[in-house]
């Protein structure tokens, strides 16, 4: 009932909603109406509550909470199941297991903020609370395992291009899925798979997005080479609006991947907004070091480089340009 009195509030936003009106819409009391508002302001909202008139939302806080992504959200899949947490060790974690669990394709898990948020390479990731998006998406696709990878780089194809208009400055894809800013990063994708069968049943894609940090909010050892799109673009943003984005570019890329039947749209996508290609790179790969220059990335989505014995494919590592 919550979330529709601030359904009703929202679709009022400049008068007043009175109380009794609520009442007869929702056939309870005065006491329980005053309740529901008191949790709401309690969240953030702002509301005015006048004797004799009745309730007016004045501004909506920046929060990560199903009602607030769900507010305009145009998506058919993706976020259309919300599973919004205060705090918890890390949303890929909770995914993976409600996963097992049945949720169904598309459900979005997220939260305000992550004690043990989870990068690459078994690395941290900083996660603290009110100014960042960490979240996961469950995906059920069925495809075949060998194509896994082509679904991070969708991720980060939709990531990157909503963070340019956003942000108004180009952000660069770094191989495979890291978002930088003249070379500092601001979002990581972490996909977790199940590699049980030949065939991709539900993969967690893992969203780690720096919003609304200032750089003084960036420990130390991350000053340096980590930014937020708040620093980017010298304002701040509403992360619930920014989510939505992002649910809507990558439901629509990956309609478009799936329809077109191969990866070669986003194929196309992926290399305009590459800041890898062009550019020499030392890839840690799990069989050593190669270095080489960048020159494409193949229809599978693994990096060519150009190396002294000839072209090698690079399908998983770590690489520093
Ligand atoms: C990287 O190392 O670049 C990947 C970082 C991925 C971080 C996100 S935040 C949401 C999700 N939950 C996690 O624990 N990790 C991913």
């Amino acid at each position: 009932m919550k979330e529709q009195i601030l359904k009703m509030l929202r679709a009022n936003q400049n008068e007043y909603l009175s109380g009794e009106e609520l009442c007869r819409r929702f056939n309870v009391s005065r006491t329980a109406i005053w309740k529901h508002i008191k949790d709401l302001q309690e969240e953030g909202y702002e509301i005015d509550a006048v004797r004799n008139k009745g309730y007016r939302l004045v501004s909506a806080p920046d929060i990560v909470t199903a009602a607030e992504i769900r507010e305009g959200l145009s998506t058919r899949r993706l976020g259309q199941h919300i599973v919004a947490v205060k705090e918890l060790d890390s949303t890929n974690v909770l995914a993976a297991k409600l996963a097992e669990t049945g949720e169904p394709d598309g459900t979005l898990v997220i939260a305000d903020c992550q004690t043990g948020g989870k990068g690459r390479r078994g690395k941290a990731w900083f996660s603290p609370p009110g100014t960042g998006i960490w979240m996961s998406l469950i995906l059920r696709p069925h495809l075949p395992l060998a194509q896994a990878p082509q679904l991070t780089l969708v991720a980060a194809v939709a990531v990157g291009q909503v963070l340019s208009d956003l942000a108004g400055h180009r952000a660069g894809i770094k191989w495979p899925n890291d978002i930088l800013f003249e070379d500092r990063k601001c979002c990581g994708i972490l996909t977790e798979m199940n590699m049980e069968s030949e065939e991709i049943t539900r993969v967690i894609v893992g969203i780690g997005i720096n919003v609304n940090q200032t750089e003084i909010e960036f420990p130390d050892e991350l000053r340096d080479i980590a930014t937020s799109l708040r620093i980017v673009a010298g304002r701040p943003f509403h992360r619930a609006k920014v989510v939505q984005r992002i649910l809507e570019r990558f439901e629509l890329l990956y309609d478009q991947y799936a329809e077109y039947g191969s990866f070669a749209p986003i194929r196309e996508q992926w290399k305009q907004q590459s800041i890898t290609l062009g550019r020499y790179v030392s890839a840690h790969t799990p069989r050593g070091l190669l270095t080489g220059l960048a020159v494409d990335i193949d229809e599978m989505g693994a990096l060519v480089l150009e190396t002294d014995s000839g072209r090698q494919k690079v399908y998983s590592a770590d690489i520093q340009v």
